[in-house]
């Protein structure tokens, strides 16, 4: 091997990683060699800026962990997690479009039965969320999990409120008919968490750091293709400057405020509320498309036969 200079050295290091067992990985690793010479090259990068650069990845590692996930908000603010999530979640036209999990998102939510409310004993403005869970030719998809969360009316959630039991988070299963009805508060728009790494690189720019009202919905369903997305209030203050991307077309709801009566629970309520209306269509996976397939194929062949 030649020994190295800042010409070849970009050569130097993408043939030792020729000796990666793994293809994917080789590639991988080899590209971002590639690029991120490129880019030390492109800027011409000074050694302090390189040690303040790791030093810096050095604290968003450290200040990671299981209830906050600081490299999934630089992800999210450089617009990688959306970019992945567009090229991993091509949905057809007349599904419901994913959007970014963000670092919020806890597993194990409580499970609750339809009509429950996720909000129970915490402050805010009355909000229903009601629809239904649907497949492409608009059939109700019994079985369906929807695992929701979100901000409490000062735009926190549970791990930034440091909450022992779950909080503003819970599981449903549908029934039959698909539908779900869901009793909640309405979320405001809120600010990225600005006491981390990330916040000290956002303090240096004139980028918002907020995002809209939003409501986030993990759903899956055996056959179809899971669905990470939100519902995003129509209107909303910073509707159109999302620091992490994440606003579509296809997400935005009108939060309808009703008068005091009858809510979509069966319940009377005292005061006016909202009520989000949504059908969720998701997309059957491939594997269940491949299985249909071959059953057709299968079908098809013994007709021949006979
Ligand atoms: C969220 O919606 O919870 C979120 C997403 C990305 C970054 C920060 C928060
Ligand atoms: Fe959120």
């Amino acid at each position: 091997m030649p020994y190295a200079t800042e010409e070849n050295l970009t050569d130097l290091a993408l043939k030792q990683w020729e000796a990666c067992h793994s293809p994917r990985l080789r590639q991988i690793m080899q590209s971002l060699v590639k690029h991120l010479h490129g880019f030390a090259r492109d800027v011409d990068l000074k050694q302090d800026e390189w040690l303040m650069a790791v030093d810096w990845l050095a604290r968003t590692g450290k200040l990671s962990s299981e209830k906050r996930q600081e490299f999934i908000l630089l992800s999210d603010v450089l617009g990688i997690s959306m970019l992945v999530d567009a090229m991993n979640h091509r949905f057809p036209e007349g599904a419901t479009p994913s959007t970014v999990i963000g670092p919020f998102h806890i597993d194990d939510s409580p499970e609750l039965p339809m009509g429950a409310n996720v909000a129970e004993g915490l402050a805010g403005e009355p909000c229903f969320l009601v629809g239904s869970v649907r497949d492409m030719d608009g059939k109700p998809i019994e079985g369906a999990k929807l695992d929701i969360w979100q901000a409490d009316a000062d735009g926190l959630y549970e791990s930034q409120l440091g909450a022992e039991e779950p909080t503003l988070r819970a599981v449903f299963h549908t029934g039959a008919d698909g539908k779900y009805v869901i009793r909640t508060i309405a979320p405001p728009g809120y600010s990225i968490p600005m006491d981390g790494t990330v916040g000290d690189l956002l303090r240096g720019t004139d980028i918002s750091h907020f995002r809209p009202a939003h409501i986030h919905f993990f759903i899956s369903a055996p056959g179809y293709e899971t669905l990470i997305t939100h519902l995003f209030k129509k209107g909303a203050k910073y509707i159109d400057s999302d620091v992490v991307f994440g606003v579509k077309d296809k997400l935005i709801v009108e939060f309808k405020k009703q008068p005091a009566g009858k809510t979509p629970t069966g319940q009377i309520s005292s005061e006016p509320f909202l009520v989000v209306t949504y059908d969720f269509v998701l997309s059957k996976s491939a594997a269940q498309k491949n299985g249909e397939l071959a059953l057709s194929e299968a079908g098809g062949a013994s007709r021949g036969k006979l």
